[in-house]
């Protein structure tokens, strides 16, 4: 027998279905009735919606006994209109085979709703829940839109390694790869690790970037990006912070500034737009069940344009912001790193309105961020986005080799492993940029929910790698 998709029976015309068998299979959400008919809410998590199951509890009796929330289950039957309302079929049993029971005294999915803390503990049915079937579904449109955004436009899909010997942001937060022993390793004459004994022959971690290597793709291929996981052993435990987490990083041959931040701001305007026009039911759930203004606050971001701010202005917003007797916890005056309660401020009480920060302090940037001729600030760009903060980190690249040496002399930064890095600087080089987007702050901005555990399947942080 044909079996359907729910997403499909209560989405598609199915008028020529009605009155014939079907097939569907899922897992139970509910089951009510009376000893003259019972009904089953059924979800297969193609879509938030479950199809309802009206089953003659005389035929089955023995079957309705075993079947409680979180059983899986598959049923045919008749395809009917339905005569209730919220929906617009149904399925009235004929046959109903049981896949497998979940007993109602253990099974920790009831009906009642849980704590977001309550479901990260038991992150392996989570994914059952209407609210991370509608997040994942929501992430998969994400990552479509993703490749047929740059597809679209012409980007190559380069993929980066995750093991690398190099520390691209310079910040020394890497999760260290090796095979050696940790209760034997081998050591050279004056008493240091000797790497050349472990798998790679040298010292390897996995990255925290792949734009380096996305470099070399941009300065053969034209333009780039890599979506792959990435990984910082930084000791952050916030609502915004992972320590493996999912990055978009495109580089593109001959962008200067202002074709860097028009391709953010087109690149995220038509993330939101994909997610409006794609993931409707999704959307409309979480905006009643998580955040009452999602909505509202997806259309204005692709309503408004984003502002460009150097970071000099931003500090003198900021200063005048203190002056005015705004309080943040942390001092602001140029040079500073911004934290979050700064570029919050700015977003959401200054401007209103995504913000694209520019030109910052070298000093608090990466050593391949094009150098300005003030000899102060470099070509460094963050996207500061409403309820995020920083969604997107990028820049133009030094392309100029002396300045990138001089740079990377001053940072003390180990080259003896990127000679390959320096060679796009000394054959064809040529001015580019590039920028690396979150894709779970994304997916945070995207969805409503507050926690960016709450946005990946399975999140690894501090202390937790559970599942
Ligand atoms: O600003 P970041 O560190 O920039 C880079 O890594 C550049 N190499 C990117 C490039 O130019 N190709 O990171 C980029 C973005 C941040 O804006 C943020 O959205 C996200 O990655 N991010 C994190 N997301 C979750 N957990 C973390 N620990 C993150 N660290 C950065
Ligand atoms: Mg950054």
């Amino acid at each position: 027998m044909q079996q359907y998709k729910i997403k499909y029976l209560l989405k598609e015309d199915v008028s020529s279905l009605i009155d014939t068998q079907i097939c569907v299979k899922g897992w139970v959400r509910t089951k009510r009735g009376n000893k003259n008919v019972a009904f089953i809410a059924l979800n297969d998590g193609s879509i938030i919606h479950n199809i309802q199951i009206v089953a003659d509890p005389a035929k089955f009796e023995e079957e309705l006994k075993r079947i409680t929330t979180g059983a899986c289950i598959c049923v045919e039957g008749k395809l009917v209109e339905s005569q209730g309302s919220g929906q617009t079929v149904e399925v009235q049993a004929e046959s109903i085979v049981i896949y497998g029971e979940a007993d109602p005294n253990t099974y920790p999915l009831q009906k009642k709703g849980h704590s977001m803390e309550f479901l990260r503990e038991i992150g392996h049915l989570r994914p059952r829940t209407n609210t991370f079937g509608a997040v994942m579904r929501m992430r998969h449109e994400m990552a479509y839109a993703i490749h047929t955004f740059f597809h679209q436009k012409g980007f190559y899909y380069f993929h980066t390694p995750l093991i690398t010997a190099s520390d691209c942001e310079g910040a020394g937060e890497m999760f260290q790869v090796t095979t050696m022993d940790l209760n034997n390793i081998p050591r050279k004459e004056d008493g240091s690790v000797d790497y050349e004994q472990d798998f790679f022959g040298k010292q390897t971690a996995l990255t925290v970037s792949g734009q380096l290597e996305g470099e070399l793709g941009a300065t053969a291929l034209g333009a780039i990006y890599t979506f792959g996981p990435t990984f910082r052993a930084e000791n952050s435990n916030t609502p915004r912070h992972l320590a493996e987490f999912w990055m978009v990083e495109p580089e593109m041959a001959f962008y200067q500034l202002d074709d860097l931040t028009a391709l953010e701001e087109e690149f995220i305007k038509f993330l939101v737009r994909w997610a409006l026009d794609n993931c409707k039911d999704d959307l409309e759930f979480l905006n009643n069940m998580i955040d009452k203004g999602l909505i509202e606050r997806l259309k204005s971001v692709i309503d408004t344009d984003f502002v460009r701010l150097p970071y000099t202005e931003g500090i003198k917003i900021l200063e005048e912001a203190v002056a005015k007797g705004h309080k943040f916890e942390f001092p602001v005056s140029w040079g500073v790193d911004l934290a979050s309660e700064h570029e919050r401020f700015l977003v959401e009480e200054h401007f209103k309105k995504p913000v694209i920060m520019i030109d910052y302090p070298k000093e608090i940037k990466a050593f391949y961020m094009k150098q300005n001729d003030d000899g102060k600030t470099v070509q460094g760009t963050d996207v500061l986005f409403p309820q995020i903060g920083e969604i997107i980190g990028g820049s133009v690249r030094e392309e100029n080799y002396d300045k990138l040496m001089t740079r990377i002399n001053e940072l003390n930064i180990p080259m003896k492993d990127m000679w390959w890095y320096l060679d796009t600087r000394r054959y064809g080089s040529c001015p580019h940029a590039g920028f690396g987007l979150g894709f779970e702050r994304l997916m945070l901005f995207v969805t409503g929910m507050a926690n960016i555990r709450d946005v990946i399947p399975f999140p690894r942080t501090p202390k937790t790698a559970e599942f």
